[in-house]
């Protein structure tokens, strides 16, 4: 038998205050797909982070192809064959996609960097992706899924071994996921072999043969990926057992609170129109492009729009600026948390106090107790895994930085609350109690619209469900008469008429 490719002993990584991996195994065979699972925090970055040299263990062994090596740094990593696809992605906003592609590795023609060898190389590399995407746009004027695209590829430019992606569908629609997967499904061969983080369970199956459970910084079990029962790795993962297929109780819904008239976008939305009720959640499924977020800043305020009427309460209203949204009760959380959500440099519970500081603030003090005490109370209810909550949001892991986000704006006083893609990159126990949460909102009285990409959880959620393709409403449907089936039958409607032409 031949030796791993990869193979990590007894690996063991501390921070100030945390241990993030205690003691920990991994390996990975030739030719072999392995998924690497755990709650938020469970250290599945750290331990991808050791392999890529960005941090070294503090215990324990690496070694590749049976040799054990030091890693020293993310170059080496990449000459030992190494290529990662972080979370958090690292690409450079102001450069084009060519550049951010071959970024550290420009193409010289002479002494000179040449442009246009940048754009071939970059075309040449998306084309035999099979990667839609301009090489000349700006990096971020790019939708995150685009983005996740242009990682994607700047990982596959290299000559891998090993490529490591971590969560790399989190910002993905369906076709993009399956795009990835083919993708995954050409690297692999006898010689090389992909370690995948995710939290989507039910893509595990279909992208690994192997599933390794971390829990708490350590080695949790591992099992077949094809054979065993999704919800034994829920278990192995959170230590108790999550409640699936589950659907929402029916509404007790009050007044309109939030009413739609005929908004337009220069691009993409056509004469949009719905109301929401207090104590309602209504849902908006639809293909990525179909125009859910556009819709959601367009009512906020943060993208101007050519037509139509948005009215709070039953009295029509200018909404310039989700400032002016936020004053007239509308909370927004974006789905770009990098560019507008946590502020990194911040503590837990100031992040999570900040959008309500009228509230802690008394003749113009800070009443650092309270919000000490909301923050660990929240901290508690979503797992939020810290030394503290006076820890900086940086040092958080990925999916614990996005719980800080949504405790915030739970927490904030609004009437109407417009979550987009809120449990992005969060573990399902987590996600489980962040529905619970949304959902004593709505008991409360609060009217909540939530944009989802992952079909269960639109389901899981929504009193109604608003489809949308194409910048349109296709279809508003009842929790009770909607299921993965009739919401996607919806969402491709006008796309596929495009696509035949018919
Ligand atoms: N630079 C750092 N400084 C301090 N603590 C850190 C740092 N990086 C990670 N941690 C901590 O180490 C633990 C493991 O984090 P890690 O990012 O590996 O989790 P994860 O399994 O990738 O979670 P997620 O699913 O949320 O991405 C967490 O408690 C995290 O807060
Ligand atoms: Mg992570």
């Amino acid at each position: 038998m031949s030796a791993p490719l990869i193979r990590m002993t007894g690996v063991t990584k501390g921070f100030p205050g945390v241990v993030a991996l205690d003691d920990v195994d991994l390996e990975l065979a030739p030719g072999e797909r392995l998924a690497l699972v755990g709650e938020n925090g469970a250290g599945k970055s750290t331990l991808m982070k050791l392999l890529s040299g960005i941090h070294a263990p503090d215990a324990g062994t690496i070694e590749i192809d049976g040799a054990p090596v030091v890693i020293s740094g993310p170059a080496h990593a990449k000459e030992l064959g190494i290529s990662i696809i972080h979370q958090e992605l690292g690409l450079v906003g102001d450069l084009t996609v060519a550049e951010n592609i071959v970024l550290g590795r420009e193409p010289r023609r002479g002494p000179l960097l040449s442009a246009r060898a940048t754009i071939d190389v970059a075309t040449e590399l998306l084309d035999r992706l099979g990667m839609v995407l301009d090489p000349r746009a700006l990096v971020r004027d790019l939708t995150v899924g685009k983005q996740q695209m242009v990682e994607i590829a700047k990982a596959l430019s290299v000559d891998a071994r090993v490529l490591v992606l971590d969560e790399p569908t989190a910002a993905l629609n369906e076709a993009e996921v399956q795009a990835l997967f083919s993708l995954i499904d050409r690297f692999v061969t006898p010689t090389t072999g992909v370690i995948y983080i995710s939290h989507r369970m039910d893509e595990l199956p279909v992208v690994a043969d192997r599933i390794s459970v971390l829990r708490d910084g350590r080695n949790a079990g591992e099992r077949d990926a094809r054979t065993t029962p999704m919800r034994e790795i829920v278990s192995l993962m959170v230590g108790r057992e999550i409640a699936v297929d589950v659907r929402p109780a029916p509404a007790e819904v009050g007044d309109v609170v939030l009413e739609v008239q005929g908004l337009s976008s220069r691009h993409p939305l056509h004469e949009v129109s719905f109301t929401l009720r207090a104590g309602e959640i209504l849902g908006f499924a639809g293909l990525m492009g179909a125009g859910r977020t556009e819709l959601a800043r367009a009512i906020v305020g943060a993208d101007p729009i050519t037509a139509g009427t948005v009215l709070v309460r039953g009295r029509p209203h200018r909404i310039s600026s989700p400032a002016v949204a936020a004053r007239l009760g509308i909370g927004y959380l974006s789905e770009d948390r990098k560019r507008y959500g946590a502020l990194l440099e911040q503590t837990v519970a100031d992040n999570i106090a900040l959008s309500s500081l009228e509230r802690f603030t008394r003749g113009g003090l800070v009443r650092g107790r309270a919000i000490e005490r909301v923050a660990t109370d929240l901290v508690a209810r979503l797992r939020i895994r810290t030394p503290g909550v006076r820890q900086l949001v940086r040092n958080l892991s990925g999916g614990n930085q996005q719980k800080v986000i949504v405790a915030k704006w739970i927490h904030r006083d609004c009437d109407i609350l417009i979550f987009d893609e809120p449990t992005r990159g969060i573990d399902v126990g987590a996600k489980d109690e962040i529905y619970r949460l949304l959902e004593e909102l709505a008991a409360a009285g609060k009217a909540v619209v939530v944009i989802s990409s992952e079909l269960p959880e639109v389901l899981r959620l929504s009193h109604r469900i608003a489809v949308m393709a194409e910048g349109r409403i296709a279809a508003v449907l009842d929790n009770s008469e909607a299921t993965q089936e009739t919401i996607m039958e919806h969402a491709t409607r006008f796309h596929e008429t495009a696509v035949t032409g018919a």
